[in-house]
C-alpha cells in the first residue's frame, strides 16, 4: 500500500508540469513506501480470485509448434495429448521445400476454454538439400511476433481481444537413432532457441532400448550445450513447483510415445501400442515420458511458457525491432529518450537521406546521359569515318572505272582505225583482184 494520497500525486505532477518530475515523483512514491498494518478485513485479498474469474472468462490460449521430420508422430503425439482427434492427413515426403501450416481449436474442460493452435512443420527433413530448412519456421516465427507488434503500435489497440498467434512452445521431435542428433536437427534448434521455448523430445521412443535411450539422452544433452542450444528449463523460481521442474528437468529430453488406440489392460482401458511381443502403455512412466510430458507442458508450466514468451522471446524482437527503427532508451548524454524527439530525428535522418538518394540519383542520371551522350558521339564520328572511307573508296573505283573505260574507248578507236585500215586495205585488193579478172577474161576471148 502506498501512503501517498493519489491526490497529492496529481498535485505534483501539475506543479512540476514535466514528465520528468513525474517520473520522479512515481520513483519516490515506490522507494517511500511503508508497511502499515490493517485493522480489519479490506477485501483486496480476493484480486487472485478476480484474476482467476476474468481469466476463466476470457478463456486462454495456447500455440504449439511440432518441428520434426515427416512421419515421426507429430499429429499422434498431439491427438494423445490432448485426448482427441485433430484432423490432419499425413503428409507426402516429396515436398519442395518447408511450409507450415497452422490450425485453430476451441476446446473446453470444465469450464475452462482453451484457443489451442497447433502449427506443423509440413515436409521438414524431406528435401536433399536441407541448409534452408529452418527459414520458413523462423519467418513464421517472426511474423506472429511483427503482427503482435504491429497491434502494439496501432492507435485504436484491441490487445484484449487480439487472437495472439506467437508460439508459446515448440516441441522438436528427435528421430530415435540412438547415435546423436543431426546437423539438421542442431542448426535448426539454433536458429529458434531465441525465439521460442523449445521442448526436445525423442519421438517414437518405444522403438529404442531402456539402455541405448538413456545413453542417447546423455548424448543430446551433450550435442546441445557443446552447440550452445538453449532449450526451455522448467522454472524454479517458485517454490510450489521448483521441485518438480527441477526433476523434470534433469530428464530432458522426454522420450514419448504416442497413440491413439485404447486397450483393455486388467480392467482398464489404456493408451498403448500393442507388439507380438508386448504393449507398450504411453501413460506408464516405466514405458515412457508421455505423463512427464503432459504434466510439464500442460499442467504445470503452460502458463510460464507463455509469459517466457512475451516477456523473453518476444521482448527480444520487439527490442531489436525498435532499435532497428531508431528508438532508444536514453540519449548519449544518458537522458530518457522522447518519442516525439525520437520520432523527429528519425524523419530528419530520412529526409536526409531521401534527399541523398534523390541527389545520388540526379549525379546518376547525368553520368548516364553524359555516358550516352559520348557514346553517340563516338558512333557518330565512327559513322563519320566509315562515309569517308566509304566515299574515298568509291572515289578510287570510279577513278580506276574511268582509266578502264578511256583505256577501252582507247583501244576501241585504234581497233576502229585497224578496221577501217582493213578494210580499205580488202577493197583495194578486192578491186586489183577483179580488174585482173577482167583483164584475164579479155585475154581468153582474145584468144578464141
Ligand atoms: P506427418 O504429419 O506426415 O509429418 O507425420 P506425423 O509426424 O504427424 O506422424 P503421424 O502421427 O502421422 O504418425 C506416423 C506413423 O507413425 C503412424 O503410423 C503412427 O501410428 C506411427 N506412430 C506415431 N507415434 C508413434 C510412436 O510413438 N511409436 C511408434 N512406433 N509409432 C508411432
Ligand atoms: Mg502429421
Amino acid at each position: 500500500m502506498y501512503p501517498v494520497p493519489v491526490a497529492g500525486v496529481r498535485e505534483l505532477l501539475v506543479t512540476s508540469g514535466s514528465t520528468m518530475a513525474a517520473v520522479e515523483v512515481a520513483r519516490q512514491m515506490s522507494e517511500g513506501a511503508r508497511n502499515l498494518s490493517l485493522s480489519g478485513h479490506v477485501g483486496f485479498d480476493s484480486m487472485p480470485d478476480q484474476l482467476v474469474n476474468k481469466s476463466v472468462c476470457q478463456g486462454f490460449c495456447f500455440n504449439i509448434l511440432c518441428v520434426g521430420e515427416t512421419g515421426l508422430g507429430k499429429s499422434t503425439l498431439m491427438d494423445t495429448l490432448f485426448n482427441t482427434r485433430f484432423e490432419g492427413d499425413p503428409a507426402a515426403h516429396n515436398q519442395p521445400g518447408v511450409h507450415i501450416k497452422s490450425n485453430n481449436y476451441e476446446l473446453q474442460e470444465s469450464n475452462v476454454r482453451l484457443k489451442l493452435s497447433i502449427v506443423n512443420s509440413v515436409g521438414f527433413g524431406d528435401q536433399i538439400n536441407k541448409e534452408e530448412s529452418y527459414k520458413s519456421i523462423v519467418e513464421f516465427i517472426d511474423a506472429q511476433f511483427e503482427a503482435y507488434l504491429q497491434e502494439e503500435l496501432k492507435i485504436k489497440r484491441t490487445l484484449h481481444n487480439y487472437h495472439d498467434s506467437r508460439i508459446h512452445v515448440c516441441l522438436y521431435f528427435i528421430a530415435p537413432t540412438g547415435h546423436s542428433l543431426k546437423s539438421l536437427d542442431l542448426v535448426t534448434m539454433k536458429k529458434l532457441d531465441s525465439k521460442v521455448n523449445i521442448v526436445p523430445i525423442i519421438a517414437k521412443a518405444d522403438s529404442i532400448s531402456k539402455n541405448e535411450l538413456q545413453k542417447f539422452k546423455i548424448k543430446i544433452m551433450s550435442e546441445l550445450v557443446s552447440n550452445g542450444v538453449q532449450i526451455y528449463q522448467f522454472p524454479t523460481d517458485d517454490e510450489t513447483v521448483a521441485e518438480i521442474n527441477g526433476t523434470m528437468n534433469a530428464h530432458l529430453p522426454f522420450a514419448v510415445v504416442g497413440s491413439t488406440e485404447e486397450i483393455k489392460i486388467g480392467n482398464k482401458m489404456m493408451k498403448a501400442r500393442q507388439y507380438p511381443w508386448g504393449t507398450v502403455q504411453v501413460e506408464n512412466e516405466n514405458h515412457c515420458d508421455f505423463v512427464k510430458l503432459r504434466e510439464m507442458l500442460i499442467r504445470v508450466n503452460m502458463e510460464d511458457l507463455r509469459e517466457q514468451t512475451h516477456a523473453r522471446h518476444y521482448e527480444l524482437y520487439r527490442r531489436c525491432k525498435l532499435e532497428e527503427m531508431g528508438f532508444k532508451d536514453t540519449d548519449p548524454d544518458n537522458k530518457p529518450f522522447s518519442l516525439q524527439e525520437t520520432y523527429e530525428a528519425k524523419r530528419n535522418e530520412f529526409l536526409g537521406e531521401l534527399q541523398k538518394k534523390e541527389e545520388e540519383m540526379r549525379q546518376m542520371f547525368v553520368m548516364r546521359v553524359k555516358e550516352k551522350e559520348s557514346e553517340l558521339k563516338e558512333a557518330e564520328k565512327e559513322l563519320h569515318d566509315k562515309f569517308d572511307r566509304l566515299k574515298k573508296l568509291h572515289q578510287d573505283e570510279k577513278k580506276k572505272l574511268e582509266d578502264k573505260k578511256k583505256s577501252l574507248d582507247d583501244e576501241i578507236n585504234a581497233f576502229k582505225q585497224r578496221k577501217t585500215a582493213a578494210e580499205l586495205l580488202q577493197s583495194q585488193a578486192q578491186q586489183s583482184g577483179s580488174q585482173q579478172t577482167l583483164k584475164r577474161d579479155k585475154e581468153r576471148k582474145n584468144f578464141f
